[in-house]
């Protein structure tokens, strides 16, 4: 999947931007402010129907405009060629469009456009609470094993449930019946999750074997409750604390991933330096791209917002030839033009160079 044209009205400080992109590498630079990181939120606003940087939307949308609009052209594998389009409007009205045709949900558009964003938020995979760590997972679960989707839906609607019962202690009985019911659908919820997880986790160490002096990293998925036991034997016996948290304290929605570093295997957010955590972090996306790549032939496109900071030369070459081996599309932004480049990696026909200045975008080599 690549993006060919793209075309920004009202995305914060971009009024009316109209590029054509390469297929390989596009390099975004400009000062603080300029516009940068509103080009990937744009391009993420057509891939995902919302942004990374916020949930109010309408902080999105261009002070002096009543709506914004992000439209693209798309070059599918095979070579079908997509048109797709979002306009939202400071109403909160969404509407999605591919090939001319009202789509009615963001998935619909995540399925023509698979967007992989790496920015200073992506830390929050090492640094960050587990939501981060389970969403990550979670994202490849769905990939790997759809019906998981249902199942989760029901799993969620059980636990409101149970907690709705400890929330106003009168149980009547009635826990019972929905231990059994949560432990039922965790156990078929946790052996999909084991399996995608497997098959992610085995990614990310050949995803950096280019890095070799990054120290050796381990994942281990936590399934939320004691793997020696059933779910609902655990319910059992912590019922009494739950009932003081108020919470279901159990279960696969208090699942995560333990990532240690180093011959003391010890948590990775404090073994390694910060370059190094970026490295990380970045292969981690990689591996969603591979299995993406894998299990549905469709290959993402990449946005890294600011990929310079924190990395040397060396390792940004190194990044960019693995991105280069992903034979995907990247658009990277950074202040600097003379970093952005990537010479000898990136050769003169592989990459578009661009200069972001006040809101507007234009080539510059
Ligand atoms: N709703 C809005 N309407 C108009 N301008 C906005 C709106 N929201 C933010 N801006 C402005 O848009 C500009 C672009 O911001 P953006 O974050 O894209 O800059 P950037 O090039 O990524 O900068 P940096 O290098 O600091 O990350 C900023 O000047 C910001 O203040
Ligand atoms: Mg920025």
């Amino acid at each position: 999947m690549r993006l060919i044209k793209l075309n920004i009205e009202g995305i914060r400080n971009l009024n009316n931007v109209q590029l054509s992109l390469n297929p390989q590498f596009n390099f975004f630079f400009g000062s603080n402010g300029s516009g940068k990181t509103s080009l990937l939120e744009a391009i993420y606003l057509l891939g995902r129907g919302r942004s990374f940087r916020t949930t109010n939307l309408p902080s999105v949308i261009n002070r002096n405009r009543q709506h914004c609009t992000v439209s693209g052209l798309l070059l599918a594998e095979g070579g079908r060629q997509i048109r797709m389009g979002v306009t939202r409007d400071l109403g909160g009205q969404f509407n999605f469009r591919v090939n001319g045709v009202a789509v009615q949900t963001a998935s619909s558009l995540a399925a023509e456009l698979p967007i992989l964003l790496f920015n200073a938020d992506t830390f929050a995979l090492l640094n960050g609470g587990p939501s981060q760590r389970r969403a990550y997972l979670d994202w490849a679960v769905f990939h790997v094993e759809q019906s998981v989707r249902v199942l989760w839906q029901r799993y969620q609607r059980a636990l409101k449930q149970r907690n709705n019962l400890l929330r106003h202690d009168k149980m009547d009985g009635h826990i019972d019946v929905w231990d059994a019911e949560l432990a039922k659908l965790a156990g078929e919820i946790n052996q999909k999750r084991r399996k995608a997880a497997e098959r992610l986790f085995a990614l990310i160490p050949q995803v950096l074997t280019t890095f070799e002096e990054v120290p050796q990293v381990n994942f281990a998925y936590y399934q939320g409750w004691d793997e020696e036991q059933d779910l609902q034997d655990v319910l059992k016996a912590n019922l009494e604390s739950d009932k003081k948290r108020k919470a279901t304290n159990y279960g696969p929605h208090r699942a995560d991933v333990k990532i240690m570093a180093g011959e003391e295997r010890a948590p990775a957010k404090e073994v390694l330096s910060r370059g190094q955590q970026k490295i990380l972090v970045s292969a981690m996306q990689i591996a969603r791209g591979r299995l993406l790549a894998d299990v549905a032939n469709r290959k993402s496109v990449y946005l890294l917002d600011d990929l310079p900071s924190e990395l040397d030369r060396e390792h940004r070459l190194k990044l960019a030839r693995l991105l280069k081996t992903m034979d995907a599309q990247v658009l990277i932004t950074g202040v600097d033009s003379a970093e952005l480049r990537m010479e000898p990696v990136v050769g003169e026909e592989e990459f578009a160079l661009f200069h972001v200045e006040h809101g507007t975008v234009v080539t510059a080599n």
